[in-house]
Formats: C-alpha cells, structure tokens, sequence
C-alpha cells in the first residue's frame, strides 16, 4: 500500500487538534498505560473510567497490585467483565515484582514475552510510554486500515491479519509513535465508526479507496462468527438453620476462577437438571442433596458460551460440605452474600433470592 508521506502528519495534526481527554493519557506511567489497555479490551471508555479511577485509588502500583490477595482484585474489577482479565493483571504484577524488580522491560519484544501480553498490548505500552516504534493493530485499527485500502479479503483470517500488521508496521512514522496509534484509535472509535461513519470528517478521507469506491459499509469483510454454544448450568440453594445459603468459590483456573457462586456447574448434554446439580455438589463439597423445586433463573454471556443458570431449593441429605473440588465454601445470608465477587448470573440469582417469595397459589394458575 502506499500513501503519501504527509499521511501521518495529517493524522497527528488532527488528533493534536481533537483528542479526547482519557484519565491515561498524559502520563507515562507503564503501569497506568498497561492497566489502561488492558481495561479497555472489549469494553467501552465511558465503562472502563470509572473502574480505572477506583482500581489506581485501590492499587496505585504495581507492588501494590502484586501484594494484594486475587479476591480483593477481583471484587474491584467486578461488573467490568472478563475476570480472566483481572487475574492475569494480577499474575503479572507478581511477575514483575518478583523477577523484574517491579519494573516493566522497556521493549514491546520483551513486553511481550510476559504472561497475559500479547503483541497488540506489547506494542501499545511500548510506544506510549517509551516511545518505541511499534505498530498497533486491534478491532478499531482493522477497519480504518481495511477502509483506507478498500481490502476485499476476510479480516478474520491469518493471512489477511498477516497482511494488516505489515500495513500498520509500514505507515507507523519515524517521530511520535505513540501519539500516531492512539490517533489511529481515536479515529476508529470516533469516525471511522462501523455503522454510519463521519467519512465528512475524517482527516484520512482523501486517501481513503473504499471512500472513492464506495464500498465503505462493506470494509471490513468479516465471516460471519458462528454463534456461542449454550450451556445448562445449574446452582443449589442451600441453607441452614439461620436461612444462610451456601457459596462456593470456584478454583483458581477455569470457568468464572476465582469468583464466588452458587454450589453447582455445568450439565452434560444428555443429563437432567437435578442429576447434574447432584453430580457438581457431590464432586465439588461431597454433600448428598435431595433437588425440590426451581426458584430463579438468569443468564450470562462468556467468551465461549451463553450460559443459562437455573437455581434449586435443595436439602442436605447426607454430609458437611468439604471444599473437594471448589477453593473455598462459606454459609452467608444473602445481604453478606452481595458483597463477594459472585458470577454474574449468581448475582442476579442472589438479588432474586432476596425478594423471593413462595408461589402460594401456584397449584391454580
Ligand atoms: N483503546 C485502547 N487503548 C487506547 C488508547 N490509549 N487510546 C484510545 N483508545 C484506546
């Protein structure tokens, strides 16, 4: 691809001009540049600021973050989704603190030999805070960069984003790398929008070829994803003499790892609801249960499936839960059980549970 010298220059000039004042920009703290990029993957600015706000308030460095226990992190980073996110923050903050003096390598190549740090946030942290000359390429980036040539191929192949990293590589300038791939950011969240983009004020618009082509609302081409899996999940409301229920936080690795939820888990395809919520509390607390009725159901979206949780009132027939399969267990009411780092749709289940009450005419509806 070619495009005229004078390309970046405009592009600074109009992020000089327009840029959007963020809580990260203007420092060159790596810590608060990586903490930065890794809030906002997949997730909206106006989402992320707050969060970024309390988390520093919380962790203001990186020691800090190593020496925190995972739970507080994760309650921190609770309703911001993607908790993988949030413990691999975490990992490599101990990482750095324990083999890298608390420091960051000052290089997107060894950033990016770091656990949790692939090449896109590598090169992000790089050129922002150390001014490296590394090019970035994430969803925003594609389609200014699939626009600008017209790209005809599906984006969502190797070759293709083979093709796209050498593009992005080549237009990076020489002076002010940084400031160039948050310009490139910017004009992708802000102009070159997917739907509806401000094409009349977009400051790359002459050298645009889908622009010239017309072909703008078919850039980028994306095979169609094929859509998540749905998966039974099943919970077990348990309570004891004092109507506290049972949690259970799930093991470090896995599925919501870390988080607090309902005893329970996943059906097998062919198993009824009630055999596999016997199945997980045997496997998980070693407790016989008899399974009554459903009392509440919500679901959650993760990033391989869409999950539907249904809870059962449930009786201990035989046994004292024993944390076989699970991290921890821990009787609570459900006020207490508000402030743990509950799965998504365990906190919707709990809020339910809080304002349920027994469907006394049931038998005549
Ligand atoms: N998206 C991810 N990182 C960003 C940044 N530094 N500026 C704007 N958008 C971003």
């Amino acid at each position: 691809m070619t495009l005229p010298q004078d390309f970046s220059a405009q592009l600074l000039e109009w992020y000089d001009r327009t840029a959007t004042a963020l809580p990260w920009r203007g420092s060159r703290d790596p810590y608060r540049i990586w903490l930065s990029e890794i809030m906002l993957q997949q997730t909206r600015i106006t989402a992320v600021e707050p969060y970024y706000a309390h988390f520093l308030e919380r962790f203001p460095t990186v020691q800090a973050l190593a020496a925190a226990p995972l739970n507080e992190v994760l309650k921190v980073w609770e309703g911001l989704g993607y908790y993988a996110r949030a413990r691999n923050l975490h990992r490599l903050a101990q990482t750095l603190v324990n083999e890298h003096h608390g420091q960051f390598p000052a290089t997107a190549e060894a950033l990016q030999q770091l656990p949790g740090i692939g090449r896109y946030t590598a090169a992000a942290l790089a050129s922002i805070a150390f001014d490296e000359h590394a090019a970035v390429l994430d969803g925003n980036v594609i389609r200014v960069l699939a626009r600008l040539t017209d790209l005809p191929e599906d984006i969502t192949q190797p070759a293709t984003q083979a093709q796209l990293w050498q593009w992005a590589e080549a237009l990076l300038p020489a002076e002010r790398p940084g400031a160039y791939n948050q310009a490139l950011m910017d004009l992708g969240r802000t102009i070159c929008t997917p739907r509806r983009p401000a094409c009349q004020a977009c400051p790359l618009a002459a050298h645009c070829l889908a622009q010239q082509h017309g072909t703008t609302a078919q850039r980028p081409v994306k095979k169609a994803k094929a859509p998540l899996p749905q998966v039974r999940a099943v919970g077990a409301v348990v309570r004891d003499e004092m109507e506290r229920v049972l949690l259970v936080q799930r093991p470090p690795k896995g599925l919501l790892g870390g988080l607090w939820t309902l005893p329970g888990g996943l059906c097998e395809a062919d198993e009824s609801l009630p055999d596999g919520l016997r199945r997980n509390v045997r496997a998980d607390l070693g407790l016989e249960i008899e399974v009554a009725g459903q009392m509440a159901v919500a679901a959650q979206t993760l990033t391989h499936m869409r999950l539907t949780l249904r809870a059962f009132a449930c009786e201990i027939l035989a046994g004292n839960p024993r944390a076989l399969g699970v991290a921890a267990y821990n009787w609570v009411t459900l006020t207490e059980a508000q402030h743990f780092s509950l799965g998504k749709a365990d906190r919707v289940i709990i809020e339910k549970l809080r304002h349920w009450q027994p469907r006394l005419f049931e038998e005549f509806e």
